[in-house]
């Protein structure tokens, strides 16, 4: 049908709470322009995947030396539409990152372009945060292209550097204040930009 949601593949590498969020908002009917048809990790054991099984999504395991032969023919096995980068610990290969070209989008841990780029990833974000001494970080929702995190913002949202915040508080406030929040309203959007223009 050529009105059905588009097809969204979800790329992780753990725990998947990001991934959560999806699951959880495509349920609430906040996304309801894509459906949420591949979760794909890189590690075998990562507890996303536990999560994408137990919401009945099909998963799939490409350990990151497979990534740059594999990724092209599964995403048309799945007719995958629209990639979502949560919690995705590789760097993609450049001839897939263009052929998703506004069909791929990422989610930072910080207020791009603050502590973003080569290097920073996962928690080092929020150290180099809290090195920094900044007072206000966030959350960054952007397209994928082949500058690491260079890619047109789709949408963004502050949260305080609270005098004691560690890393690891930091990472959880940022996750359920920002990150859990804009990322699915972003998928929603992006969804239906690319269903309208197939319609
Ligand atoms: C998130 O902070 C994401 O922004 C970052 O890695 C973390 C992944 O968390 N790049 P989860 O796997 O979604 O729980």
């Amino acid at each position: 049908m050529k009105d059905a949601p588009i097809r969204v593949a979800v790329f992780v590498s753990g725990g998947g709470t990001n991934l959560q969020a999806l699951i959880d908002a495509e349920r609430a009917g906040i996304i309801k322009s894509g459906r949420i048809s591949l979760v794909l990790s890189n590690r075998a054991g990562a507890q996303a995947l536990v999560r994408a099984q137990a919401a009945g999504i099909p998963t799939a395991h490409v350990p990151r030396r497979a990534l740059d032969h594999t990724l092209e023919p599964l995403m048309r096995a799945y007719a995958i539409d629209l990639i979502v980068l949560a919690g995705f610990l590789c760097i993609l290969p450049a001839h897939f990152t263009r052929l998703y070209e506004g069909r791929m989008i990422n989610i930072h841990p910080a207020l791009i372009p603050a502590f973003s780029g080569e290097g920073y990833y996962g928690i080092k974000v929020h150290e180099a945060a809290l090195a920094r001494g900044v007072k206000i970080t966030g959350a960054t929702v952007h397209y994928v292209n082949e500058e690491c995190d260079g890619g047109k913002i789709i949408a963004q949202r502050a949260v305080a550097v609270h005098e004691d915040d560690t890393p690891e508080t930091l990472q959880a406030r940022v996750m359920r204040l920002a990150e859990w929040r804009i990322l699915p309203r972003a998928v929603e959007q992006v969804a239906r930009e690319i269903r309208y223009e197939r319609i």
